[in-house]
């Protein structure tokens, strides 16, 4: 029940319902549910009308500025069903005010962050059916911020719309949990300090397509990028957070302006310090990362994100080598965060952490 200052969430039902698909043919965010959730802005009205309507194509005037400038900013989450049936919501609270720290980047009116969590809460409970139930399965949530001021100007726009869609989905990556090959590049970058690599933004997926794509034609699954200025320090993996461990340190660049504050880098980190792990936030340069995989000390590195959990690397590739990590297998760290994540995110293990919320 919404209190005196939370507004009411509005809901209208769709008339046609879509069959939803069988948990074994899901792919990532290729099926979307039948509702989503709306919020307009306007100067000198703020934030307003939240409501949970029927899905729908969105109809803009061709000189939306969104579609010129990119100011758009967006989160990911997931909705996980249990074994019990409840369906809980994975650390929902961080990605509010994460999208919160997006749209301040990006000069786009920030929202009350406790409505962003009941936008989460509210399509998910409408749209519950669609919360899928095989293991390694849940329902993605997308919540998205567009300018849609309709003017040409290059400044930040006047009105804004907010919108939360759904898609159930199965494993992200093609390969599931089997390690991945990776190419560190020093031809592309995808932030520099000053920039918007720690928002989540259109613009860093966009920045990052060419180097992909270049990295898939030599074989590589992801890229590895490296910081934009000395292209030389490890940044991020593909669209995930990069951790690594070299002999019994556990190393993961800092949080300094061009990486995404990854809600499972955070949870990765929080959990391996409860294990009395010993971990690193610090810069690491890729010679140092290719000297401990000819050493041998490179045991284990992986990607942490919402779509993979977590992504196990074993080869690495730069300037022309390619070095084989832990064997070419999931490593014991990377598998134990992955276990216990996942457990979590199902209701099977306890949650000291007060991370999961049911809906
Ligand atoms: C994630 O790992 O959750 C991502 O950021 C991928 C998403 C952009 C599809």
């Amino acid at each position: 029940m919404a209190s005196m200052n939370e507004p009411t969430i509005g809901f209208t039902q769709t008339r046609t319902p879509q069959r939803r698909p069988e948990d074994s043919t899901l792919s990532f965010g290729k099926v979307l549910t039948d509702h989503m959730f709306m919020m307009n802005y306007e100067e000198g009205r703020g934030w307003h009308d939240p409501r949970v309507v029927p899905y729908a194509p969105l109809t803009l005037d061709p000189a939306t500025s969104v579609l010129h400038y990119g100011q758009a900013v967006f989160d990911g989450l997931k909705a996980f069903r249990g074994g019990d049936g409840t369906i809980r919501l994975f650390r929902a609270q961080r990605h509010a005010e994460r999208l919160n720290r997006s749209c301040a980047a990006l000069c786009i009116p920030t929202m009350d962050a406790n409505l962003i969590r009941r936008s989460f809460e509210a399509i998910v409970s409408a749209d519950h059916a669609w919360v899928p139930s095989s293991p390694g399965t849940s329902l993605y949530i997308r919540p998205t911020v567009i300018a849609t001021e309709v003017q040409l100007g290059v400044h930040p726009a006047h009105s804004y719309t907010y919108f939360v869609i759904c898609s159930p989905v199965g494993s992200y990556y093609k390969e599931g949990v089997k390690p991945v090959r990776i190419l560190a590049t020093d031809k592309y970058v995808r932030a520099v300090q000053g920039g918007l690599g720690e928002a989540k933004t259109a613009a860093n997926y966009a920045a990052s397509l060419a180097a992909q794509q270049d990295a898939e034609r030599q074989g590589y699954t992801q890229v590895l990028w490296l910081d934009g200025i000395e292209r030389r320090f490890v940044d991020e993996v593909g669209t995930m957070n990069i951790m690594l461990r070299i002999g019994d340190e556990v190393i993961t660049p800092p949080l300094a302006g061009t990486i995404l504050d990854g809600v499972t880098r955070n949870s990765a980190l929080t959990l391996m310090r409860d294990w009395g792990l010993k971990v690193s936030e610090r810069k690491i340069a890729i010679e140092e990362v290719m000297q401990a995989g000819r050493d041998g000390t490179l045991a284990e590195m992986w990607g942490t994100g919402t779509a993979a959990v977590v992504s196990p690397v074993g080869e690495l590739g730069y300037k022309g080598e390619t070095i084989r990590i832990g064997g070419g297998q999931t490593g014991p760290v990377t598998q134990r965060l992955y276990d216990a994540i996942v457990a979590l995110q199902y209701g099977r293990a306890p949650d000291p952490h007060g991370w999961m919320s049911t809906v």
